[in-house]
């Protein structure tokens, strides 16, 4: 990181966060620009050249990357299972970082609300992944010292084509889905005692009931630019992309506060 240029806007700012490979770099770089991005500094330019084509974010060398059936289950009753459920959850915020970043570097064009929607979620990601490797370090262990997947990167790249694909499928799908667990990991970790754990996730839960949110306005926002209507489209897109990555049950007052109509909620039901 030492020595790398400031960024001159906000694309490359997006890029340097996606391209950073060390864990302190990504998140130390994502808190900067987002600070910078909220003071009025890193423009968006209305005349952008294309967005450089990306492989793979930057990734420190642990975690290790395996297919998501060679993950073990373990339950939360032991101290081991716990830190590999944080472990876990860490991994997902930090992916979730690069998602966001690649949500703003990679759509050119779009409103500034737009920009300003998915660098304040780079932000929150990296302070959700903050919070968890601080419990994750309160049992002795480390990011990395479990192995993971990279399920949510794949998913990314599917959809890298299409705005439109992009906020039905990452947001209101993927990241919806942590609306739909995490009330009842916040119940667990209750029951056996794990106030602390309790308190993070129902701070994570709270906030990304805005990011899905964020994933509904822009999702419609692209529905009403193409005039299409935005329900069947979210079906069809469903079915051609999700299939494999719906299960229910859902969690409908949180997914109705994050944009989610009655006949989006039904789609999801008959599709999971
Ligand atoms: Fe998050
Ligand atoms: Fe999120």
């Amino acid at each position: 990181m030492s020595g790398a240029r400031e960024p001159a806007t906000l694309f490359e700012a997006a890029r340097a966060c996606l391209d950073a490979a060390g864990v302190d770099d990504k998140i130390v770089l994502t808190r900067r620009h987002a600070a910078a991005f909220a003071a009025g500094g890193l423009p968006v330019p209305r005349q952008a050249p294309p967005p450089r084509p990306i492989r793979m974010p930057g990734r420190p060398p642990r975690p290790r990357m395996v297919h998501p059936r060679e993950l073990p289950r373990r339950g939360l009753g032991t101290g081991e299972g716990r830190a590999a459920f944080i472990h876990a959850i860490a991994h997902i915020e930090l992916n979730a970082v690069d998602l966001a970043w690649d949500a703003a570097y990679r759509f050119r064009g779009m409103p500034a609300d737009y920009y300003a929607d998915w660098v304040r979620i780079a932000d929150d990601e990296a302070r959700h992944f903050l919070m968890l490797r601080e419990r994750l370090r309160a049992l002795g262990h480390e990011y990395g010292d479990f192995d993971a997947h990279n399920g949510l990167w794949e998913m990314c790249e599917k959809t890298a084509h299409d705005g439109m694909a992009r906020m039905a499928l990452v947001p209101r799908v993927l990241e919806a889905r942590g609306l739909d667990v995490t009330p009842g990991m916040i119940v667990k970790l209750r029951a056996q005692g794990d106030e602390a754990m309790a308190a993070v996730l129902e701070v994570i839960l709270e906030e990304e009931v805005s990011h899905v949110a964020a994933g509904s306005r822009w999702f419609r926002w692209h529905c009403e630019r193409a005039g299409i209507e935005p329900e069947p489209k979210f079906r069809e897109l469903l079915a051609d992309y999700a299939r494999a990555v719906l299960h229910g049950p859902f969690n409908v007052d949180a997914r109705a506060a994050a944009g989610f109509s009655e006949e989006e909620l039904a789609a999801l039901r008959e599709l999971s």
